[in-house]
């Protein structure tokens, strides 16, 4: 059935009983707690007399009257631990007033119960779910905003995102995203202009979320291994299993198999996994090879728990064995990356952890003779070391040097497409090794210990048995052609 019949059949049903959903949920949720704690700190960084303003990202149509799995926005989600769409919040440096003389520090607009749409969408937590579930104490419906009285001109910073323009309105919802964020332009005066407008500013935003965000607190830790060591066990068990007839695609949904059988809701980002030249192309999406062949696979795939998302990427011979040439190049950025490691600690700048493995890679690819001038090296290296964690797999942060409590991947690569200028038997060659690391004072935590690294390691598991071996599906029926 689709989604538009349900106005039709909504209009026709007067009363449907709550929709109940089961109870059997994991136990290792953000608690409320931390999310109290995070709106402290956000408090303390704000100056006098400001109000931090967030909400919820938009839904997103996939096809039609389909909409893409939801996504919160992790600001959202960090101060308050509410997951549903066409939401707002307000946090306030110093308490408000209320006009019956009550008095509220933070304010959540959440999305309305509604029988017959949670029969098709879900359970909704409601006001009294988000107090309840979240602990907040000033919960309302999105549509009590509108008569909300906030002086917003009082205000010396309205800190806020970057407002988003192109939200659909629908128009079955009179407090939809589309609806707060009007209400909350017509009360707050934010004009087109709003960028120049000094009372107005993104970039402390930016800021104070990045400060925040940057650094792990042991809560967020437990969910960031957690995603770390799923995806970890995703590249082993393809490790195990990959063939060279095996499709990209396969060997995707092995990975995400893997991630979901170990509770993971999501992945951080869409999976990568490409053959050969296929894994040439950076952020390579379509996974579409039939076969990998006897080629080199880079997998680059990264499970999403409770909201933080790992970051790993293994490269492998798909027959388990690595030719002379893929043994070179991949021990250049294993090389690489173990030179960045060991500057892994307090203090450094990404600039010196760039330099450090940018200079292995040159070095090494002068001697192989692939390169003729060290400035040639960016050619088979254009991207950037690294970046941190968390709720976005290219995670918000404020700070120069690592610090303490910060996760971070380290993921130099070499890419050698083919055409490119230099000996043939490099061509297709394409090597990233991607690690998520936990800085600490002195030296950091690796993280994702779990998914080799070493040649020889790689070598012996591809060897290993895997339980796909034996697994089969029956022959497809539908090639027959016609009517
Ligand atoms: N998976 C995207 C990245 O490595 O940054
Ligand atoms: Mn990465
Ligand atoms: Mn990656």
């Amino acid at each position: 059935m689709r989604l538009r019949d349900f106005v039709i059949v909504a209009t026709l049903l007067a009363t449907t009983p709550a929709f109940a959903q089961e109870t059997d949920l994991p136990d290792d949720y953000l608690t409320p707690a931390f999310h109290a704690g995070r709106r402290d700190s956000l408090r303390q960084l704000m100056p006098a007399n400001s109000v931090a303003i967030v909400w919820a990202y938009p839904t997103r149509n996939f096809s039609n009257d389909v909409d893409y799995v939801y996504h919160q926005n992790p600001d959202l989600y960090y101060f308050t631990g509410y997951k549903e769409p066409h939401s707002l919040f307000l946090l306030f440096k110093e308490p408000q007033t209320a006009a019956d003389g009550s008095t509220y520090k933070e304010l959540l607009f959440v999305q309305k119960r509604n029988a017959q749409a949670e029969q098709w969408t879900g359970k909704r937590l409601g006001v009294e779910g988000a107090k309840q579930k979240l602990g907040l104490t000033h919960v309302y419906n999105g549509e009590d905003f509108k008569n909300t009285a906030i002086d917003f001109s009082k205000f010396e910073k309205i800190i806020l995102d970057r407002l988003p323009t192109d939200i659909a309105n629908s128009l079955y919802d009179n407090a939809d995203l589309y609806d707060l964020i009007q209400q909350l332009k017509e009360k707050a005066q934010i004009t087109d202009n709003y960028a120049q407008d000094k009372r107005f500013s993104t970039a402390l935003f930016r800021q104070y979320t990045g400060q925040l965000r940057e650094i792990k607190t042991a809560e967020e830790l437990v969910l960031l291994r957690k995603a770390v060591e799923i995806s970890c066990q995703g590249q082993a068990e393809v490790m195990k299993a990959v063939r060279p007839d095996m499709s990209e695609r396969e060997a995707q949904g092995l990975h995400e198999f893997v991630h979901k059988k170990y509770g993971a809701e999501h992945v951080g980002y869409p999976s990568i996994v490409g053959a050969g030249n296929n894994g040439c192309v950076l952020h390579y999406q379509e996974n579409e090879k039939l076969h990998v062949e006897n080629r080199m696979v880079l997998m680059d795939v990264g499970a999403e728990y409770h909201g933080y998302t790992a970051d790993v990427t293994r490269t492998v011979p798909a027959n388990g064995k690595f030719t002379p040439e893929q043994k070179a190049i991949y021990e250049l950025v294993y090389e690489a990356q173990e030179a960045a490691f060991k500057l892994c600690k307090e203090g450094t700048t990404w600039q010196e952890l760039d330099k450090v493995s940018r200079g292995v890679i040159a070095d090494g690819l002068l001697k192989l003779g692939i390169i003729s001038k060290k400035e040639e090296a960016n050619k088979y290296y254009p991207h950037g070391l690294g970046h941190h964690i968390g709720l976005d797999v290219h995670d918000r942060n404020a700070s120069t040097k690592l610090k303490k409590g910060m996760v971070i991947t380290i993921e130099p690569g070499i890419y050698i497409p083919e055409n490119s200028p230099c000996d043939k038997k490099w061509w297709t060659i394409a090597v990233r090794i991607e690690d998520d690391l936990l800085i600490r004072e002195k030296d950091y935590e690796l993280l994702s210990w779990a998914a080799p690294r070493k040649i020889s390691e790689i070598e012996k598991l591809v060897a290993e048995k895997s339980p796909l071996d034996n697994f089969t599906l029956p022959k497809l029926q539908s090639a027959k052609k016609g009517f």
